[in-house]
């Protein structure tokens, strides 16, 4: 018997998940930590979470499906995109890893585009223009800030590969999540030497890169012996999270578009050859697929805001609705008509990226009256997240890129009533399909393919994923969302000068 894992290590926990060779999800497992936000733009998190975590969850599903030690045959790693593990000559971790959704590095976005000979320049040689959030300003940012810091730093890893470091003792990582640190040649699917020459940034900082498929060693023997499993576990070079959600999404074709609301929302489409948005506002990435690659919109705060609002608002519903926090208010923001009687949400809680790269924009509820009631400010969210992920749909379309069909997922689209706003805000049935944790899935399928169980990629998503359910546009509700779309863009152009000056504030 052949099985294989997926782990995800996320920004609120990691989840990890057991396949068998059919790619039935055997068990499954999450364990959340808390990320740290030391200043209002800063998100930092500790790396020993992550390792806490996957070794809990590793030993809890492999426990759970009752399998044998030498039958969990390969690992595959998702995790969030673009954080910075700064480790010294001994493999310590310097300093809490900056992650995706920090803000920090507006100068140090500056000074690439401007060491790279300009955006233009810069887009050619890495695809994307600098953005606050990717890899390549947070190591500027120590430099400039933490140059002691910056001295001792020997290796610099992603969330997810300083997790596989744990496992097998290589410094690894896969194209895919490569792609986010704004240093990868992501059509040679390299690192770009010239661009870090020009960052004056020694190679020798950055792990080897794979493709997602491809083993990049097996586990050491206090790893196995952590672990319960077996030297000849072999582990796969795996994904960043959202090229990982494609591929358990089965994203691995033109025309179909998935969208994960989580603590982001991600709109993604596969592409066949490298296509760049001029403009830069979509990312350009390798595709865990080979030699395939991707292009992405982020919306920074997604799920992310409804959790806030829970965290923040609804405590004393958690005794009331007796732990039915989210079912009571998906039933309370359903009983409110779409576009929330004139109540509009602006997601941008983190800054934005897609399409704003706006690290000064802020969240808020425009247009509240006396008539509204907690149920519409629930609802709002839900619009407000799902008509900023529209903005980066209508761009993926103006750039010709064909969306046949919209696939779902994430934790967001687990509510009904989610699924519906983004079918009636997207204009597209929303397809739901059998596997619900995209990323672990989708690595869990690359870890089945290293180990040769398929024969590539799309033969595994192929054979595994299906469909499961469509939610059809409401025509009354897609019509109010047209008329309130362009309301909601507005806003964020009449207030972009105001968000400019409260981030001055402080
Ligand atoms: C992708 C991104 C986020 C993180 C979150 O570019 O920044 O989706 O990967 O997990």
């Amino acid at each position: 018997m052949s099985y294989f894992l997926g782990v995800d290590i996320g920004t609120s926990g990691t989840k990890t998940l057991l396949i068998d060779a059919e790619g039935a999800i055997l068990a499954e497992a999450t364990e959340t930590y808390p990320l740290s936000h030391p200043k209002p733009l800063w998100s930092e998190q500790d790396p020993e979470h992550w390792w806490k975590a996957t070794v809990k969850t590793i030993k809890a599903v492999v426990k759970k499906a009752k399998v044998k030690a030498a039958d969990v045959k390969a690992i595959g790693l998702s995790g969030q995109m673009h954080g910075s593990v700064f480790l010294d000559k001994d493999d310590n971790v310097i300093r809490p890893a900056l992650l995706w959704n920090d803000q920090r590095t507006s100068a140090e976005c500056e000074e690439i585009e401007k060491l790279a000979g300009g955006r233009k320049k810069l887009i050619k040689m890495v695809a994307n223009p600098a953005m606050t959030g990717f890899t390549a300003p947070k190591i500027l940012w120590l430099r400039n800030n933490e140059p002691k810091n910056f001295a001792r730093t020997k290796k610099i890893l992603l969330p997810k590969d300083d997790v596989r470091r744990r496992l097998t003792g290589d410094y690894a990582t896969d194209v895919s999540d490569a792609s986010g640190t704004l240093l990868l040649d992501v059509t040679k699917r390299d690192w770009s030497k010239p661009l870090l020459k020009k960052l004056d940034l020694d190679p020798d900082l950055f792990p080897k890169c794979y493709e997602s498929e491809d083993v990049t060693g097996t586990l050491t023997s206090a790893a196995a012996k952590q672990l319960g499993l077996t030297t000849d576990c072999m582990v796969v070079g795996g994904a960043g999270d959202c090229a990982a959600n494609g591929i358990g999404t089965g994203v691995v074709k033109k025309g179909v578009l998935s969208t994960s609301v989580g603590t982001s929302g991600i709109m993604f489409v596969h592409s066949d050859e490298v296509q760049v948005d001029p403009d830069g506002r979509l990312h350009t990435f390798c595709h865990a697929v080979r030699d395939k690659w991707h292009m992405m919109g982020v919306t920074l705060t997604a799920g992310g805001a409804l959790g806030w609002f829970v965290d923040t608002f609804c405590k004393e519903l958690q005794t009331t609705s007796k732990g039915k926090v989210y079912e009571t208010l998906n039933r309370e923001a359903a009983a409110v008509p779409a576009g929330c009687e004139g109540l509009i949400f602006l997601p941008y809680m983190a800054g934005e990226r897609t399409p704003h790269a706006d690290p000064d924009a802020r969240g808020c509820f425009v247009g509240l009256t006396l008539k509204h009631t907690r149920g519409h400010m629930v609802r709002a969210i839900m619009e407000g997240v799902t008509f900023a992920m529209r903005d980066s749909l209508e761009i993926i379309q103006d750039l010709d890129v064909p969306v046949r069909q919209v696939r779902v997922s994430g934790g967001g689209s687990k509510s009904e009533l989610w699924r519906q706003i983004q079918a009636d805000v997207f204009a597209k049935p929303a397809v739901t399909i059998n596997a619900e944790q995209g990323p672990a899935f989708g690595v869990a399928l690359l870890a089945a393919v290293g180990a040769g169980q398929y024969k590539n990629v799309t033969q595994a998503c192929n054979a595994t994923i299906k469909e499961t359910s469509k939610t059809p546009v409401i025509a009354k509700n897609r019509k109010r969302y047209d008329e309130v779309f362009p309301v909601f863009q507005q806003l964020y152009r009449s207030l972009a000068k105001d968000f400019k000056a409260i981030s001055a504030l402080g």
